[in-house]
């Protein structure tokens, strides 16, 4: 496998060559996000275990690894087992529940360090039988809910004695605690000031009481792309997990937790229709561009924006068809125009595609699979 991101391929096909909507990568804006997470990693010195949920291609988790990264993060089975052809060291931040899906991380190639977050006595018996019957060991980091409110034990003495079960339950070995900060998503700088103050008080209130009860955890881990660039103000945490900036979105851009032009990864499109007055349609549409709405008070209204005009967004969308909305703007695209839609939310619409293209400019240089697109199991009746 070449390095994608640097400049290698000799041999390029023009943008206008492709079939569309196919989503294209932008290989510097790739790069620069690579370096500037992974710099910022080393100048905190945090580990980055970088979430793969977003790209689940093994070409650019290897751009991470060589950066610096610790580890990976994976959500489910298949994104582990594909991952663990270029990494040995995954954590699945997943409640491992489910014998089948507890079999498919405790079977994981033996070269693999795994690690699981939970936050059940139910997951720690399951898993622990998973592992014994693998006989492996699986490290477990105890999840807290610090404000998101999706999973995580809410009371840490709840987390300390989940802590105590994992303990007692050998081959598994309580490695850390987890917490996902989700439910920071105001704009970077002032306004995330007060969640990320509380949520370093909450985790050093929990390092404490860990500590105080004898059961220390070796890492802590948390980390999102909003709060990325200030994971050092939340004290105590030793490992942090972004996904979503190695592309980064819409939505990542419009918090300011990254710049419009370091949005990576567009949907390049074709205007197939100008028939109806005031509107432009495109050949992307949900099944192209996802259907996540911007989040928060003041949110934004559209399923995506283009790269070149930011004013322009998709206002509405059938299966294949994305209407743009041309009231901001005096452009008055031609039928067979192409344009390059930033979404949303990048991490869906990647999962919507088998292949990726990676460009300079307007010349495609590479493509590499969503190999971990999907789930990874078949159903042999
Ligand atoms: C447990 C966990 N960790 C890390 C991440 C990465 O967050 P982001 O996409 O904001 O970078 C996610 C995202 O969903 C997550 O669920």
């Amino acid at each position: 496998l070449t390095d994608i991101t640097a400049r290698t391929s000799i041999v390029t096909i023009p943008l206008s060559e492709l079939e569309t909507p196919v989503p294209v990568v932008d290989l510097d804006r790739l790069g620069r996000n690579l370096d500037r997470a992974a710099e910022y990693a080393t100048r905190h010195g945090l580990a980055l275990r970088p979430h793969i949920k977003t790209h689940k291609s093994p070409r650019i988790a290897r751009e991470q690894l060589t950066r610096g990264a610790v580890g990976l993060t994976c959500a489910t089975p298949f994104e582990a087992e594909v991952m663990s052809g270029v990494c040995h060291d995954l954590l699945v931040a997943f409640p491992p529940v489910g014998q089948a899906r507890a079999k498919r991380i405790a079977t994981l190639p033996d070269n693999v360090d795994v690690t699981v977050a939970l936050d059940s006595l139910a997951s720690v018996k399951v898993i622990a039988e998973a592992a014994r019957a693998a006989d492996r060991r699986i490290g477990v980091y105890v999840e807290l809910d610090l404000g998101m409110h999706r999973v995580g034990v809410p009371v840490v003495d709840d987390a300390i004695a989940l802590a105590r079960a994992v303990c007692a339950l050998p081959p598994l070995e309580f490695s850390g605690i987890a917490f996902y900060p989700g439910h920071v998503r105001e704009p970077v700088g002032a306004a995330q000031t007060g969640k990320l103050e509380s949520l370093a008080k909450s985790v050093s209130d929990v390092i404490a009481a860990f500590d105080r009860a004898g059961v220390r955890p070796r890492v802590v881990s948390g980390g999102s792309t909003p709060t990325l660039w200030n994971t050092h103000e939340i004290t105590g945490v030793t490992e942090f997990r972004p996904g979503t900036y190695v592309y980064n979105d819409r939505t990542t851009a419009e918090i300011g937790a990254c710049g419009w032009d370091d949005c990576a990864f567009t949907v390049l499109a074709t205007v197939v229709s100008t028939a109806v007055p005031h509107q432009a349609v495109i050949d992307a549409g949900s099944k192209a561009l996802g259907r996540e709405p911007m989040r928060g008070a003041d949110a934004k209204d559209g399923f995506g924006a283009l790269l070149d005009r930011p004013e322009v967004t998709v206002a509405s969308m059938s299966e294949e068809h994305g209407i743009l909305d041309l009231s901001k703007t005096a452009w008055r695209p031609q039928v067979g125009e192409r344009v390059r839609v930033v979404p949303n939310h990048v991490c869906v619409v990647v999962h919507l595609n088998d292949v990726i293209a990676g460009a300079r400019g307007d010349a495609v240089e590479t493509t590499w699979p969503v190999a971990a697109r999907g789930r990874g199991y078949t159903i042999d009746v």
